[in-house]
């Protein structure tokens, strides 16, 4: 059966690199299907809120329940995770007994202009998540720096090929870890 994959942007901004880079995996590879989960409509985490659990929040719950497994495509904001990404992990991980992200496969990607490919973002969300339980797919990394010039900005398309064979090497590894991860309870 197709697999599908449901894909997270960290960043908001129309243009985002993150989200060209994110929409190329769609594009690179027609064997699975692709389902963007978006988080902009999510409203800032309030345990308060937790009484009467907005709409928006059951459908991003929903929407990480449907899929195989999730790729986070997120850019660095001060060398950490961007808070609305934060924002979405905190709302997926309540309350407890349907924290819709544990035991699901996730990969993660970054892309930034800058020169260090969003590593120490990565990092950090790695360390929430881990703490969420999530079966974060494990030793490979994807961090993509100078990405303003591996795209063409008004097809909004990744046009680098040796990204576009890095990213295609990370999915194929990302679907053998959706079919391997260790049955640990
Ligand atoms: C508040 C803020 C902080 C940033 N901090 C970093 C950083 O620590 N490291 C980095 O590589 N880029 C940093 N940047 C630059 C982002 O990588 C750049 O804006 C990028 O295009 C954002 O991703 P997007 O294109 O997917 O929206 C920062 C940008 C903003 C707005």
């Amino acid at each position: 059966m197709t697999k599908t994959i449901g894909l997270i942007c960290g960043s908001l901004r129309k243009n985002s690199y993150n989200r060209i880079i994110a929409q190329s995996l769609a594009e690179l590879d027609d064997s699975y299907q692709f389902r963007w989960i978006e988080i902009n409509d999510l409203p800032l985490f309030n345990e308060d809120l937790e009484i009467s659990v907005p709409e928006t929040v059951t459908s991003f719950k929903s929407a990480i329940q449907d899929v195989e497994g999730i790729i986070i495509v997120s850019p660095e904001y001060n060398s950490g995770i961007p808070g609305v990404l934060k924002n979405a992990l905190d709302w997926a991980s309540r309350p407890r007994e349907s924290a819709v992200l544990s035991r699901k496969p996730v990969g993660l990607i970054g892309a930034t202009p800058g020169g260090l490919g969003t590593a120490f973002a990565q990092l950090q969300i790695k360390q929430v998540l881990e703490a969420m339980q999530v079966h974060v797919l494990p030793f490979q990394k994807v961090l993509i720096s100078q990405v303003h010039k591996k795209i063409d900005p008004d097809q909004k398309v990744l046009t680098d090929e040796q990204t576009k064979r890095y990213l295609q090497k990370y999915l194929n590894q990302f679907i053998h870890w959706i079919d391997h991860i260790p049955a640990i309870d």
